[in-house]
């Protein structure tokens, strides 16, 4: 047990009830509290723009050992809300004299299968930790996010199991200060399930979700192509 340790979970995503990012990035913290750390939150939505919540926040962030920033992919990059955050943090990191204390790991979940779509993104986050001198101890990807639904890991079953261990792979690593294995990488970026039922399911989701609008007909257009 190791009650000195102290890990703070950040969530890039503005859904609060039901988020995937908040999901994965709370089944790695309650791993890490098993293991004696204290564990802490915040939701960067409706706390970035608040100037004394983001002082709050950045204090607090000069303190812990681990910083998890759990992100929903948003347009192939991290989410508006989480940029601004990045820029808020290296700004206060810059005004401080005494280095970084903390590392940076990173949790990042997308709606399309493949995890690749996830690697600039993360690419991002370790160039931040470079540039600001955070220790940076790798990132995890998923594809298919929308899957779980934000539903807790615990509750979506067999589709989970590899993002469960490769969470608990990365929980034991963090805790015993070293990165995140390959395995827990791999494991994390296995596909939840087979790519052409999740396509299957996505398109179904789309027409039931245009048939709602009234604009099912209108699925294939294309109103740019005639001038292109
Ligand atoms: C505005 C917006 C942009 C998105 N852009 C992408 C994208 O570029 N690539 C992708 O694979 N998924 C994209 N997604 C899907 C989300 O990454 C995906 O639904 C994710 O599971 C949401 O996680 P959350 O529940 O934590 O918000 C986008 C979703 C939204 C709302």
């Amino acid at each position: 047990m190791n009650a000195e340790r102290h890990a703070f979970l950040l969530v890039g995503s503005p859904r609060r009830g039901k988020s995937t990012s908040a999901a994965l990035g709370r089944y790695l913290g309650d791993r890490l509290a098993e293991q004696g750390w204290w564990t802490g939150r915040a939701f960067l939505y409706g706390l970035i723009g608040n100037a004394e919540r983001e002082r709050d926040l950045l204090g607090t962030l000069r303190e812990v050992d681990l910083v998890v920033l759990a992100a929903p992919l948003y347009v192939d990059s991290l989410p508006a809300v989480v940029t601004r955050f990045l820029e808020l943090w290296a700004r206060d990191i810059a005004d401080c004299t005494d280095p970084p204390r903390s590392s940076l790991t990173a949790i990042l979940n997308c709606g399309f299968p493949e995890a690749e779509h996830n690697h600039v993104a993360l690419a991002i986050c370790r160039r931040f930790a470079h540039e600001t001198g955070l220790g940076w101890c790798r990132g995890l990807a998923l594809g298919g996010g929308e899957a779980f639904g934000g539903r807790e890991l615990d509750q979506v079953g067999g589709m989970a199991r590899h993002a469960r261990r490769a969470l608990e792979l990365a929980a034991a690593a963090l805790a015993a200060g070293e990165h995140i294995p390959d395995a827990a990488v791999e494991l994390m970026a296995r596909p939840i399930v087979p790519r052409r039922i999740y396509q299957w399911i996505g398109n179904r989701s789309w027409r039931v979700k245009a048939r709602r609008a009234g604009t099912l007909a209108e699925l294939r257009a294309r109103p740019y192509e005639a001038n292109s």
